[in-house]
């Protein structure tokens, strides 16, 4: 039998850093996390996957996956098929969907950098196979058979939570809702609106040690959690407030707090989830008594892991990334800036 193989498509997705925090779930199966968050997209920090399917190879198992330009097939991890052959079902409703897929995916970021490769990853993979089974050569073409950025970003946070934001350009806003179904994600602001820079500071290039599933499963174990979210409906108020004012100083205060209080959730956690690490906290000191002093301008948020985003201006950027590197010679720093949603486009000649 002579295999039949569709369009190869490129879905190209960024990774998002979130003002904030997605940290708790209402329902883990589900990805319906605890409370609302805000984050802001990146640009040069992205996942790049290529999909096509090949149409007489039904079987779940036969989905390959290749990381990196010259890297080796292998079969798709578990994890990811299980995602997949969810994804395919979801797909279905809009028209047929058949075939294993072979992906080949990279990052334009080093992994275990501060940068989530799962929310761009996730991204970038619900794009590319939801293009590569309808045929779909680009996110125009993917709204005129229903499946629209909202539908892509619903479909992506199954993957990752977080990955549903990496969908959207700009600041993106994740809605809780009332219920799972009732969740949105949509962009709040443009990049236009406001561009800012983050330096992702690398102070600790070490793995983080618990996968932030088991962090989230492990958030309503601190007593700090229900006035964390009872609170978090006005602190997102006062973020959009801040954004559309451009009042970064503002901006900066609220992130910092947001930060400090995900990552004391992590603490009192049971068990305790600590991702902070000795640089952490001395590059954190070096930073605000600077600030005190007028020295800069730049305000810091954390994932779940040790290496600090500085949000700034874009003019400020270059400067504050010297002194950085004149302080701490040892710590990279990675450029970065607000950026577009994720997009997709066929391959010519594949
Ligand atoms: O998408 P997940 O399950 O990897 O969770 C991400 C959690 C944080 O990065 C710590 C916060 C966030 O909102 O992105």
């Amino acid at each position: 039998m002579v295999s039949r193989e569709s369009v190869s498509v490129r879905a190209v997705a960024p990774s998002n850093i979130a003002l904030i925090k997605y940290w708790g779930k209402s329902d883990a199966s589900l990805n319906w996390p605890a409370n609302d968050s805000l984050s802001m997209t990146l640009h040069h920090a992205r996942s790049i996957t290529t999909a096509r399917a090949w149409t007489d190879a039904q079987s779940p198992g036969s989905h390959r996956i290749s990381f990196g330009d010259a890297g080796t097939a292998s079969r798709v991890p578990e994890k990811t098929t299980r995602f997949l052959e969810w994804l395919r079902a979801e797909v279905a409703r809009h028209g047929s969907a058949t075939g294993a897929l072979d992906i080949t995916t990279r990052n334009t970021f080093p992994s275990s950098c501060g940068i989530a490769s799962s929310a761009s990853g996730f991204a970038a993979l619900t794009m590319a196979a939801t293009g590569a089974w309808t045929g779909a050569r680009t996110i125009a073409d993917l709204e005129n058979i229903g499946i629209d950025r909202a539908k892509l970003a619903a479909w992506a946070r199954r993957g990752s939570g977080s990955a549903c934001r990496s969908i959207h350009g700009g600041y993106v806003h994740w809605q809780r809702g009332a219920s799972p179904a009732g969740q949105n994600v949509s962009s709040a602001f443009s990049r236009d609106d406001w561009p800012l820079a983050d330096l992702i500071v690398l102070v600790d290039d070490k793995a983080k040690h618990v996968s932030s599933s088991e962090g989230h499963a492990r958030a309503f174990t601190s007593l700090l959690m229900a006035p964390r979210v009872a609170a978090l409906p006005e602190r997102l108020r006062e973020t959009v407030r801040a954004i559309e004012s451009r009042d970064l100083e503002r901006l900066g205060t609220i992130i910092e707090g947001e930060a400090m209080e995900m990552h004391s959730v992590m603490m009192t956690s049971t068990p305790r989830t600590d991702y902070f690490s000795e640089p952490t906290t001395r590059f954190l000191a070096w930073l605000r008594a600077e600030r005190v002093a007028g020295n800069l301008n730049a305000w810091f948020t954390l994932d779940a892991g040790p290496n600090p985003h500085l949000i700034c201006r874009p003019e400020d950027s270059a400067a504050i990334a010297t002194r950085i590197k004149k302080e701490f010679p040892a710590f990279p720093v990675i450029e970065d800036h607000t950026g577009n949603g994720a997009t997709l486009e066929a391959v010519d000649g594949h």
